[in-house]
């Protein structure tokens, strides 16, 4: 029997990409899965997917960056399927590239509310209902939680915040049985990407990408899935590590 049958996991961002992607795996393990996003139609999506296939999940729509919501997301978790045993929290966003002198202010507090705030406001509302109890929380950071990349000062800045996040919550929780990890991805084929190749000026701009990373290619959402299941469910000696899941990119 899979280790995740009949436990529960929340995945935020769960409509679309990675977290649809993890949702539907930790579906497939026999996992209850609480669907977050922002996007009803694109949460309930993933819900429909993963009920298609025999798995159970529900939807509840979350902001992760407002605080009563992100309460209630976990909320509906223990009232709907009676616990919490796994988190990922994997909402964000990633804006067009622009020059650091053209950055706005309002562009700059959005990413932070989201990829920061959106992860703190999670993180607080899922340890402090898996104290006492245990459970595995995976933050999904990002190459650029390692390295600078230009044009995207407040995307970088805020992965490595999570990655501060994670590990300061990890050391804090660890000896209660809460181990907190985070996945971090190079680029991987999801509308995020999309979007970002768009803003590159060249014809190529994908090619260029995906020969950026050594194994050259661009990963599939469902390669950053299998790597989040393994950290949540059996890296057991895993604990406030930023996991560098990138096509050899930061091997150089
Ligand atoms: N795609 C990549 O190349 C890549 C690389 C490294 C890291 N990441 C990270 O992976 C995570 C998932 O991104 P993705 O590529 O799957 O993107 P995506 O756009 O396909 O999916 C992101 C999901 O998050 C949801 N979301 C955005 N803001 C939200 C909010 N405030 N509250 C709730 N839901 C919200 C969106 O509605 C969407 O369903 C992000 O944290 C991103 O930074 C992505």
């Amino acid at each position: 029997m899979s280790k995740f049958e009949g436990k529960v996991a929340i995945v935020t961002g769960a409509g679309g990409g990675i977290g649809r992607a993890t949702a539907k795996l930790f579906a497939a393990q026999g996992a209850k899965v609480v669907v977050a996003d922002y996007q009803a139609d694109a949460g309930q999506e993933t819900v429909d997917q993963i009920a298609a296939a025999g798995g159970t999940a529900s939807f509840v729509a979350c902001d992760v960056s407002v605080p009563e919501q992100v309460a209630a997301m976990v909320r509906h978790a223990v009232s709907t399927y009676g616990e919490l045993n796994y988190a990922v929290n994997n909402a964000g966003i990633d804006p067009e590239f622009t020059p650091v002198a053209d950055w706005s202010l309002d562009k700059f507090d959005r990413i932070m509310g989201i990829n920061v705030r959106g992860v703190f406001l999670c993180l607080k509302e899922e340890i402090a209902q898996m104290q006492g109890k245990g459970g595995s929380i995976v933050n999904v950071g990002s190459f650029a939680s390692f390295a600078g990349v230009p044009n995207k000062p407040s995307y970088s800045a805020s992965k490595h915040a999570v990655l501060g996040l994670t590990r300061s919550a990890a050391l804090q929780y660890a000896g209660e049985g809460i181990r907190i990890n985070a996945v971090c991805p190079g680029a991987v084929r999801t509308a995020i990407l999309d979007d970002n190749i768009g803003s590159i000026p060249a014809d190529n701009a994908e090619e260029l990408v995906a020969q950026n990373h050594p194994i050259g290619r661009i990963a599939t959402p469902e390669e950053i899935a299998e790597t989040i299941l393994w950290v949540a469910g059996s890296a057991s000696y895993m604990v406030g590590h930023g996991l560098i899941v990138d096509g050899g990119l930061a091997a150089g």
